[in-house]
């Protein structure tokens, strides 16, 4: 075998083992922040940890390669990867519902500087989720670095039906933040699960009581004009500070404290919206419509020559969003449409074997007789049959 033959035959390995594992993870959740600081980190683990509490069973994924802080956050910094009978490795079981995973405890010393280049970044965390073995899980949370670059793309790359759970803190600032975390994740379609407002007032130290020092509140505001969910606001806390220094997560330390009740809401709210978008999609209230295209004007109706395709984000039959991919030569139609996270496909009528073949796949299939149609009124059509 030739070694790029034997490299293809490798990822393609990978990309089994990949798709094997994800299919096992009902929701998976991404934390993104547009700035540095507002606290994803905290929010990832309290969140993995509160939603544990609750008997789900869940994983926590640190994407951070240059500064991991989930194994300090979860006072797990001695705790060793799992062997498993089969001979896999398993993410490091923290609780019996609850599994982490971060570059931390792979990496030979403490504090050692590792410069990772974006293709490294890439191959690492695709190992994270295709190679170690995270079992069946309800929720895997992951806890990104902060901006729009490698390792947020990767996990948008790799997890195609993640959801984008943006962090911001109540400053004018932010606002240009959210803007472009919700940019990137039109560009990369990742659904948008919520805004969370980090460091939102104050908890006095000595009673424990709210205190409006800072300014508050933007959040929600901000999640309406942007047309997404509000799940919620924590306060700034001492107690989040020290928990985190000492491992101990404010959910599991204080259960009572407020800053615990907040998360508490928080996470109600991250469990009804990810249980509604799941919904939307087996409703088809959410549907993302394959169309293949031989030009952005025109349908195309012969499967030979499939490999230009019009993607409609539908939301309550309301078109969101239109975008043209294209596929690689050498990619099977089915990965494609599952890498774009397609819903449904556009076919001509007589494409029968390829509508049998997807839907055996889980991509539902519209038909239409139409043949050199535009593509933009094929949809219009459908939705208004179906509206
Ligand atoms: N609600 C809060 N009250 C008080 N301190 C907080 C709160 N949230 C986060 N912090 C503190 O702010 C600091 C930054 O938080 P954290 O590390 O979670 O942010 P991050 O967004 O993950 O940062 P980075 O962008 O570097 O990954 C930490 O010291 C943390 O303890
Ligand atoms: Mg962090």
């Amino acid at each position: 075998m030739s070694v790029k033959k034997e490299k293809s035959a490798i990822l393609d390995q990978q990309d089994k083992k990949l798709k094997e594992q994800l299919s096992k993870i009902k929701h998976k959740i991404m934390v993104m922040s547009g700035k540095g600081g507002v606290g994803k980190s905290t929010v990832a683990v309290n969140i993995a940890v509160g939603l544990s509490l609750q008997d789900f069973m869940v994983g926590l994924l640190d994407v951070d390669l240059h500064g991991p802080s989930i194994p300090k956050m979860l006072g797990a910094r001695d705790l060793k990867l799992t062997r498993r009978p089969d001979g896999r490795l398993g993410a490091i079981k923290y609780s019996p519902n609850l599994k982490f995973l971060s570059i931390e405890p792979l990496l030979p010393a403490e504090d050692s500087a590792i410069i990772w280049r974006g293709p490294i970044k890439i191959s690492a965390i695709r190992q994270f989720i295709g190679d170690i073995d995270w079992g069946e899980l309800d929720y895997l949370v992951i806890d990104a670095p902060p901006g729009t670059g490698d390792e947020p793309l990767t996990v948008a790359k790799t997890i195609p039906d993640a959801y984008a759970l943006i962090v911001t803190t109540p400053q004018e600032v932010s606002l240009i933040d959210v803007k472009k975390s919700i940019k990137f994740c039109q560009k990369v379609k990742m659904r948008i699960l919520g805004l969370i407002e980090n460091m939102s007032g104050f908890i006095c130290p000595h009673c424990g009581k709210p205190l409006d020092l800072f300014k508050r509140g933007g959040g929600q505001k901000l999640a309406e004009e942007m047309g997404i969910r509000f799940l919620g606001k924590i306060p700034v806390d001492p107690r989040v500070v020290d928990t985190g220094d000492r491992g101990k997560p404010i959910v599991g330390a204080y259960p009572e404290s407020l800053t615990a009740q907040a998360f508490e809401e928080v996470i109600r709210n991250i469990i009804s919206a990810t249980e509604e978008m799941h919904k939307e999609v087996l409703e088809e209230k959410y549907m993302r419509i394959a169309v293949p295209i031989a030009t952005p004007q025109k349908f195309e109706a012969n499967p030979e020559k499939f490999d230009l395709f019009a993607l409609y984000d539908i939301e309550n039959n309301k078109l969101l969003v239109k975008d043209v991919a294209k596929k690689p030569e050498n990619q099977a139609l089915v990965d494609f449409l599952q890498e774009q996270v397609a819903t449904h496909i556009l076919l001509h009528a007589s494409n029968t074997s390829v509508a049998d073949e997807l839907t055996s796949q889980g991509i539902r299939v519209f038909i239409t007789e139409e043949i050199e149609a535009n593509p933009d009124n094929l949809i219009h059509t459908l939705l208004s049959q179906r509206g």
